[in-house]
């Protein structure tokens, strides 16, 4: 059989390492197959910049159009990142019959409705994988290998960078900025790194999941999304204290009411496996209702990690290219005409426990003040801490809550602030138990 030609469109990180991978392991990769792959055509912004992979053999060019539209190329991959370009060359690409491979989860999350629509129309493959958690095959685990489950909730390390940012302060004592800049000198952040730090990226990949999950459409703009920007040593060493992690998830549950889709640090018992992933490395816990929790692990970000996905999409539409389009995979798990409109639920309406840092006089009557209002608002407490300042009179209180309705706690932290007694803000962070049932 005559090798599948492909059409790159991107030669930074994640492109570079595309080639590289597919140069070589091309053996084991046709084998495969069942056809050899290679990369006929790349496109990049400046083709004479230095890359990390040989480039001899391709034809190299700065207009991506042409890319899409050569009738050699049967698959164009959209590695150049943004939601503006890339939206237009992947559906001119998908209106010149091309299936179209991408890591791009901004794309996918804002605008993959769209998109898998026009494909479909066409009968061409929109492939995904490498949008999220970087190498690990969690699209194809939940897609297919949970098919049989009804998904009750998943909860991820989603984003590569923050978690590097967060282990790397925790375990080493160092300074926000200069993570940040490591991770970008490694190829981990995104172009605009906000991205990753205020859960942007998160919140991309998470609208993913939720959706091949649920058997929704992509609903980007109703993800609530908080960043890591505002954690500090002190609620990273008293979350420790009490036997949790602090860690940037992504959480999405089904329940009676809707489904929740959101993005924020969150305490976790330490005795959680996805408690103690660290670094670049993401984790994906999933709980189905046949197979129980299920947990997927690897390398979130890295332009190798990132193309052992691409290249696995590649080889999927390799086998699949002659395939009648109605036996193929759909695009998000579910048939496109058994999409479900159950509705997100807004920040207010979900449900999770709180750690609270308050730091308030230490005199008479303020613990039961503030447990009162508490008590009032039906939240009840699972521990609590109390350090003295010693120098001001003042006392920080750490509390633990049970589970509560958010908007339940957002009033009683409307009146703990509103007492003489507490000094500055509460700190609030959300915390989750991810117990298997
Ligand atoms: N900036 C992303 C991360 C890259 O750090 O996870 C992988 O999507």
């Amino acid at each position: 059989m005559k090798p599948v030609k492909v059409g790159l469109l991107g030669l930074g990180t994640v492109g570079g390492g595309t080639v590289n991978v597919l140069q070589r392991n091309a053996e084991e990769i046709a084998r495969r197959a069942g056809r050899g792959i290679i990369i006929s055509h790349a496109a990049a912004r400046d083709i004479n910049k230095p890359r990390i992979c040989r480039t001899d053999g391709i034809e190299l060019t700065e207009n991506p159009n042409g890319v899409v539209t050569d009738p050699d190329v049967s698959i164009v991959v959209e590695l150049i990142g943004g939601d503006t370009l890339a939206r237009e060359l992947v559906l001119k690409a998908i209106a010149n019959g091309k299936h179209v491979v991408t890591a791009n989860k901004a794309l996918i999350a804002k605008h993959g409705n769209e998109i898998f629509s026009a494909a479909q129309k066409k009968g061409v493959m929109v492939a995904f994988e490498a949008a999220v958690a970087g190498g690990i095959p969690i699209i194809k685990a939940i897609r297919e290998g949970l098919a049989g489950n009804k998904i009750e909730w998943l909860a991820g390390i989603i984003n590569g960078t923050g978690n590097f940012i967060l282990t790397e302060m925790r375990d080493k004592q160092r300074d926000f900025d200069s993570v940040l800049s490591e991770a970008q000198r490694l190829g981990y952040a995104e172009a605009d790194p906000t991205f990753d730090v205020e859960g942007i990226d998160a919140a991309h990949k998470l609208t993913i999941l939720a959706s091949i999950a649920f058997g929704i459409p992509l609903q980007f703009e109703k993800a609530y999304t908080e960043g890591i920007s505002k954690i500090t040593r002190e609620d990273v060493d008293y979350a420790t204290e009490l036997g949790y992690s602090i860690k940037h998830l992504g959480v999405t549950r089904r329940t009676e009411k809707g489904i929740e889709l959101r993005v924020h640090p969150t305490l976790i018992p330490k005795r959680r496996l996805i408690a103690n992933v660290d670094g670049v490395m993401n984790a994906v816990l999933v709980k189905g209702d046949a197979v129980g929790s299920t947990l997927y692990y690897g390398a979130g970000a890295g332009a190798e990690a990132t193309a052992s996905a691409v290249v696995a999409d590649i080889v999927d539409v390799a086998r699949v290219l002659t395939t009648d389009p109605g036996n193929r995979v759909p695009h998000l798990a579910f048939q496109p005409e058994s999409l479900s409109n159950v509705p997100i639920l807004p920040i207010d309406e979900i449900e999770t426990s709180y750690y609270l840092r308050i730091t308030a006089s230490d005199e008479t009557g303020v613990l039961a003040n503030i447990t009162s209002i508490l008590a009032d608002n039906d939240i009840s407490i699972d521990s609590m801490l109390q350090k003295e300042h010693g120098k001001d009179n003042t006392a920080t209180i750490i509390i633990v809550t049970h589970t509560t309705i958010e908007k339940y706690m957002n009033n009683a932290l409307e009146k703990i602030h509103a007492l003489d007694v507490v000094d500055g803000d509460v700190v609030r962070i959300r915390l989750e138990h991810l117990d298997a049932d």
